[in-house]
């Protein structure tokens, strides 16, 4: 992985950004009813944590996501499972690649880290997304509120 100075995919950028290049879409695209303290994620700056974005010419995010070394119920035997969360393209970039970009460069960086497993809640109408990426979903839909409804998505990078 490089720096997002550095590296150039097409015509974007993708690398490491902070948690704090990370609010700007996590407020705009995912919680824009939310104040700025819900869209903060406790572990947003613990070591473990990293934060991946695609940056246009002038460095702004326009993609990004955020990856967590973090356990769920439905793996008990994994690890190393990290959870994704704060998934998102500023929609005037959307349906360019740029959150493959993201996936694909995280799950990268997870095989490096030893991860077996990376999970999320995924919103049912990003489902697809995640699908063409080889995620699998667990078929029952929970609701998040007031977000909507989800479903656990997950892909194992080892047998586990
Ligand atoms: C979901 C999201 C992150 C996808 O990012 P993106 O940069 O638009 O995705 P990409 O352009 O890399 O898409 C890759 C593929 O998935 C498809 N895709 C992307 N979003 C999709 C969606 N919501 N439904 C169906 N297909 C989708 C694209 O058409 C593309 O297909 P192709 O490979 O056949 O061309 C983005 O649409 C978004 O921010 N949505 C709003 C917030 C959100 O729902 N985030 C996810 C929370 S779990």
């Amino acid at each position: 992985m490089q720096n997002p100075q550095n590296s150039t995919s097409e015509n974007f950028k993708v690398g490491f950004i902070s948690a704090t290049d990370t609010m700007d879409l996590r407020m705009r695209i995912l919680r824009p009813l939310h104040p700025r303290e819900a869209c903060e994620y406790a572990e947003d700056n613990l070591p473990a944590t990293f934060h991946l974005g695609v940056t246009d010419s002038e460095g702004k995010v326009i993609s990004n996501g955020t990856f967590m070394q973090q356990g769920h119920s439905h793996f008990p035997n994994v690890k190393l499972p990290y959870r994704l969360r704060g998934m998102a393209t500023d929609p005037a970039f959307q349906g360019q690649g740029l959150g493959r970009k993201i996936i694909l460069a995280a799950e990268e960086e997870l095989k490096k880290r030893g991860c077996d497993l990376l999970w999320f809640n995924a919103r049912v109408s990003a489902e697809v997304f995640y699908s063409k990426l080889g995620y699998t979903a667990i078929p029952e839909i929970f609701d998040i509120h007031p977000i909507g409804p989800h479903k656990v998505m997950f892909k194992s990078f080892k047998s586990v």
